[in-house]
């Protein structure tokens, strides 16, 4: 029987707060993907998502038609595992758990973003080490895959094409921060990458999408209970976004601090949520027994030096110059710095996170347009974290900037001190948690026939 969807009636339906079928969002995405349903009755839905809301069926439907509008991947096998992040500042974990979990035997599929406001992407900052490929094929990235376990490439055309049409209407009409439209968005992209499990790292804090803990649980719940739907195993952890991971922002100097971490001499916070990540992937893969487990696995092989040695790999067969691991300078770098100093003494209690974020794109380490260049080279260094003991004079931040841009890196260095960094009298009473909560979920085993 012909069905009589019209696209007017599908947006009324929404409009009105009833709920649509999975066909009505199947005719409705299919629809888009070929050019059939205008960008304007898109919006008009999603607008009528963001403020009405959808069910758990109707988000499993919307991933589901967003999954199916490209090619979908599958790697059935338990040890197949992803890792996905909602996307902070200065957040460069993949770097180091990606290979420590290869390490453990873990195979890791890598289908990564670029920046996105004021976070930076995993693709633009692996870019940094010159020869680096990250547009090889879909078919290069199977037989990578498989030969070495560990591959990192960037968002192709054929995951998922009806996210990329959706992701940028919904960037244009205030549509981003809805938890279906995100949980549909992120899972039709990882369930298109084929793995089996997932780890999911959800930030939360003012240098995340997700600002408050309550939306962070919520679009946790949201993602482990599609994942299952779709048969995975889902780990999920909410972090904590509300000051820069590590010390570095920006790309160059962020993939120094992740060789620094392989080598077992990176920042405490970066090598504790790695470790936790990995770990996590680890226990999904079926090659622990606990999380626990997988997280001593995961020191194992940080401490080895096993894992440096994967990320060296990496590097080779994806066409970069390894020799970076021994020698930063051959990585793009600026010939100046401003210091950002402390007015005076006391306790750092607060950054505005997602404002050192902004201040790294305007160095040109990320992009303002799409169509924006990165300059790798710039950033920033945080030289002091929350609830450290500052002295008048200190440097607070380092800027690595060119010498053409001093007066961008003063301008930036007067925010930075009265506004993005808050030093107070009295210590900080406690330090925010780092890792908040983590929740997993196995997917049930499909019945024997
Ligand atoms: N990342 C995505 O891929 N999609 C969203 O909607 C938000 C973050």
């Amino acid at each position: 029987m012909k069905n009589t969807f019209s696209a007017y009636s599908i947006i009324q339906k929404k409009r009105d707060k009833e709920k649509l079928t999975k066909e009505e969002i199947t005719w409705f995405i299919e629809g888009l993907t070929k050019g059939e349903i205008a960008d304007y009755q898109m919006s008009a839905l999603l607008m009528a998502i963001y403020l009405n809301g959808f069910d758990k069926d109707e988000t499993v439907a919307l991933t589901d038609a967003m999954l199916y509008s490209g090619k979908v991947l599958n790697f059935p096998e338990q040890y197949f595992i992803d890792k996905h992040s909602t996307g902070g500042v200065g957040d460069k974990a993949s770097f180091i758990l990606a290979p420590i979990a290869a390490a453990c035997g873990v195979k890791v599929p890598m289908i990564a973003g670029r920046g996105l406001g004021h976070t930076g992407g995993t693709v633009d900052k692996i870019e940094a080490i010159k020869g680096f490929k990250t547009d090889i094929t879909l078919a290069e990235f199977e037989s990578l895959l498989h030969e070495r376990g560990l591959v990192l490439i960037g968002q192709t055309s054929e995951i998922a094409p009806a996210d990329k049409k959706i992701y940028a209407l919904r960037d244009v009409t205030a549509t981003i921060e809805s938890i279906p439209l995100i949980t549909a968005s992120i899972m039709s992209k990882k369930l298109a990458e084929g793995a089996k499990g997932i780890v999911m790292d959800i930030k939360t804090g003012n240098g995340a999408f997700m600002a408050k803990l309550s939306d962070a649980k919520k679009l946790a719940e949201s993602i482990r209970q599609t994942g299952l739907r779709f048969n995975k195993n889902m780990m999920t952890m909410i972090t904590d976004m509300s000051e820069p991971l590590g010390s570095a922002i920006g790309n160059s100097l962020e993939i120094i601090e992740s060789i620094e971490t392989l080598k077992n001499k990176g920042p405490a916070d970066l090598t504790e949520l790695s470790l936790a990540l990995a770990g996590g992937m680890i226990y999904l893969a079926g090659l622990s027994k606990t999380h626990k487990d997988g997280i001593a696995k995961a020191k194992a092989a940080l401490d080895s030096g096993a894992a440096l040695e994967k990320f060296r790999e990496l590097i080779i067969h994806q066409g970069g110059d390894a020799r970076v691991i021994d020698d930063y300078s051959l990585l793009p770098h600026t010939t100046s710095t401003y210091k950002i100093l402390a007015t005076k003494n006391g306790f750092l209690t607060k950054m505005d996170c997602k404002s050192l974020g902004m201040h790294c794109v305007q160095l040109g380490g990320g992009r303002q347009k799409t169509t924006d260049a990165i300059d790798f080279a710039v950033g920033l260094m945080m030289e002091k974290k929350i609830g450290d003991k500052i002295k008048k004079g200190e440097a607070l931040v380092t800027i690595h900037c060119h010498a053409n841009q001093m007066k961008l890196a003063a301008e930036l260095g007067v925010m930075i001190a009265k506004k993005d960094i808050t030093i107070t009298a009295t210590k900080p009473r406690a330090k925010k948690k780092l890792i908040i909560e983590v929740q997993t979920k196995f997917a049930p085993k499909k019945n024997k026939r």
